[in-house]
């Protein structure tokens, strides 16, 4: 069987996020969708809100689940016979920062990482930004899926 990871903060996931994963969901047997730590960030979802807001968006994705990990990318690959990590690339800055992550998983486990150009539509898209902008009350619905949107209404309220 041949499985991917999708490994991000996901914090929370937007419509750019979805795109990748259901591009990787048409290429591999089977996807993982895995929120993982970034120590660079801090989060304002709980681990647990962001895998409920996950399960719900890829619930009609019949190969693609969701999970939690709170260790290294390459351990979580390894526990679970992952050989290839799916990523989307939006940016030259974020071909820089994929990249070194890409070596480096490769060279501590050999483990391969795909990074797929992102639908230009969602190239200004990140989590970080979605949450700003909804923060003071920018409309954000065209960015995130209707659960997200919600999910922050409620949480910024
Ligand atoms: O969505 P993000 O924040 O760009 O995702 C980054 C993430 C969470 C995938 C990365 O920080 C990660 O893999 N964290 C787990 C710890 C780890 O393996 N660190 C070494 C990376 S080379």
């Amino acid at each position: 069987m041949r499985r991917a990871v999708c490994p991000g903060s996901y914090d929370p996931a937007t419509n750019g996020h979805l795109d990748i994963i259901e591009r990787a969901a048409s290429l591999f047997d089977e996807v993982v969708v895995a929120v993982l730590i970034n120590k660079k960030k801090q989060g304002l979802f709980t681990v647990e809100e962001r895998l409920d807001m996950l399960s719900e968006v890829t619930a009609r994705l019949p190969n693609v689940r969701v999970d939690s990990w709170h260790g290294l990318l390459v351990d979580y690959c390894r526990a679970h016979g992952i050989a290839a990590i799916a990523k989307g690339l939006r940016s030259v800055s974020d071909f820089d920062y994929e990249l070194q992550m890409a070596q480096m998983n490769r060279e501590l486990s050999g483990v391969e990482t795909l990074l797929m150009s992102n639908n230009p539509a969602y190239s200004f898209l990140s989590s970080s930004l979605v949450k700003e902008v909804a923060t003071y009350g920018g409309d954000v619905s065209d960015m995130v899926p209707a659960v997200v949107r919600e999910r922050l209404r409620a949480k910024l309220a």
